[in-house]
């Protein structure tokens, strides 16, 4: 029943907590709670509403895609076309793979019926009968607590036919994946749903023109939707007052690693490091910080210099990272920066779908050179072909988990060059100490 894994949702500003701020109520999951605390009202005014209201209200909100990319809510639903005779559909991405990116899996456990209740509204501005949410299937606990929401949500006519008297109907679905990191890509995604192998097809088109059974699809993150009620409750202007121009709205930070409480912890976008160690207690034991993900590992890592970066879609970028899933991982002075990237590494080797030949290989034998280097058999030539090898991913694999791949890795070697060419130097394995320095 613990809403989330160790955070307690507080917020820097007096506008947060908007999106975790049930998570702490008894049975925050049950229907009955959810009513209790403003839920499925946002609906009732949503469905007296025309949907191209909504969809202008969600473009006005300046609300972005939650998934990682940013990309605009509204504008995404408002390319759907109309009239157009086909069925539309609303996909959520509950698979949420990325490492160290651990949000959208407590916010479904504590408050699921947020995530319906936004998949309702959204469906009725997108004129889709039919939603799916395609969660990871390892979260079976997370699976268990949908199914049964969506029942409670059926049962009270909130979902199924002609909801609450509006003449809308819709039906969601929730599935399960079998756990690769590629069905997170939201065409590989569609291809599994279809019950096809998960590989990324080929963009444009979107799957806002072809999607789901090639028709008209939105395909938005769990965080992305679950916000949609609020919005529809506060209004764009309120929604506008929290974050930074460009990147409005609060944001759940999922902070793991050497800190004192690692957590969910929510706040208006651009918050900083400096503000989420404070939220999350400070370094752990007070061993000082050495590098960071803003937004998992496929954004480019970040030092001690970074600490005050505003952690929204243009601070990110313009400090040369990205803001990505928000999934800030938190390494301490006693981290090797080499075995850290060595560990993501192997991770994208092994969940590379194959379909494109610069991933599928270059994972390998970034792997391969990697784990020599640790091994105390590298050589300072290795550094260059590391760095050659990205160079022949980035931007010429097929989806973006290859270009996810090299971040890491030119990024440590940006900052921390110096550990690298250690390594090949002292040419002896440097493993065993950092895992021995983690496990304490
Ligand atoms: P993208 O920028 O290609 O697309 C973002 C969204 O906008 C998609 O839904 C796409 O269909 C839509 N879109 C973009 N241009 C469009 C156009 N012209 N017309 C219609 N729709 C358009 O990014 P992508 O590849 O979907 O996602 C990459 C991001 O995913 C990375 O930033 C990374 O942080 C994140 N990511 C998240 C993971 C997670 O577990 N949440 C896992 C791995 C990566
Ligand atoms: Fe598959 Fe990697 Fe190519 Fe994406 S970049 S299509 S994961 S092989």
């Amino acid at each position: 029943g613990n809403p989330g894994n160790g955070g307690d949702g507080r917020a820097t500003s007096p506008l947060t907590p908007v999106l975790t701020r049930r998570w702490l109520s008894p049975r925050s999951w049950t229907l009955r709670t959810y009513e209790q605390l403003e839920g499925y009202v946002a609906l009732r005014r949503a469905l007296a509403a025309h949907p191209d209201q909504l969809i202008q209200l969600i473009k006005d909100s300046g609300l972005r895609g939650r998934g990682g990319a940013g990309f605009p809510t509204g504008l995404k639903w408002g390319f759907i076309p109309q009239n157009d005779g086909k069925p539309h559909y609303l996909v959520v991405n509950a698979d949420e793979g990325e490492p160290g990116t651990c949000k959208d899996v407590p916010l479904m456990m504590a408050d699921p019926h947020s995530l319906i209740e936004g998949i309702v509204i959204a469906s009725y501005a997108i004129r889709a009968n039919f939603a799916a949410i395609y969660v990871r299937g390892e979260v079976l606990h997370c699976i268990r607590r949908l199914h049964a929401a969506v029942r409670e949500a059926y049962d009270a006519g909130y979902l199924g036919r002609n909801i609450l008297g509006s003449g809308f109907d819709l039906d969601v679905v929730v599935h399960a994946g079998a756990g690769a990191y590629i069905c997170g890509e939201e065409t590989a995604l569609l291809d599994s749903l279809e019950g096809k192998r998960g590989q990324p097809r080929l963009k444009p088109p979107f799957p806002a023109t072809e999607g789901l059974y090639a028709s008209p699809t939105v395909v938005n993150n769990v965080e992305t939707i679950a916000s949609v009620p609020y919005v529809v409750l506060g209004g764009a202007p309120w929604f506008r007052a929290m974050g930074t121009e460009k990147s409005p709205g609060p944001k759940i930070y999922s902070i793991s690693g050497h800190v004192e409480r690692p957590g969910q912890y929510e706040a208006p976008m651009g918050a900083t490091l400096r503000e989420l160690l404070e939220l999350a207690g400070g370094m752990k034991g007070g061993v000082p910080l050495k590098f960071w993900t803003p937004g998992g590992s496929s954004t480019p890592l970040f030092t001690r210099e970074h600490l005050d970066v505003p952690l929204d879609f243009e601070g990110a970028a313009a400090a040369g990272s990205m803001l990505g899933t928000t999934a800030v991982q938190v390494f301490n002075e006693t981290v090797s920066v080499p075995w850290a990237v060595m560990k993501w590494t192997e991770f994208y080797k092994h969940e590379s779908c194959g379909k494109c030949t610069p991933c599928r290989e270059g994972t390998y034998w970034l792997v391969q050179i990697l784990r020599r280097m640790l091994a105390g058999e590298g050589t300072p030539a290795d550094i260059e072909t590391l760095l050659d090898i990205c160079d022949n991913i980035l931007g010429r694999s097929f989806c973006a988990l290859g270009d996810g791949a090299t971040s890491p890795i030119t990024s440590a070697i940006r900052y921390f060059r110096h550990e690298f060419v250690e390594l090949c130097e002292r040419n002896q394995p440097a493993r065993q100490a950092t895992e021995t320095a983690l496990a304490g």
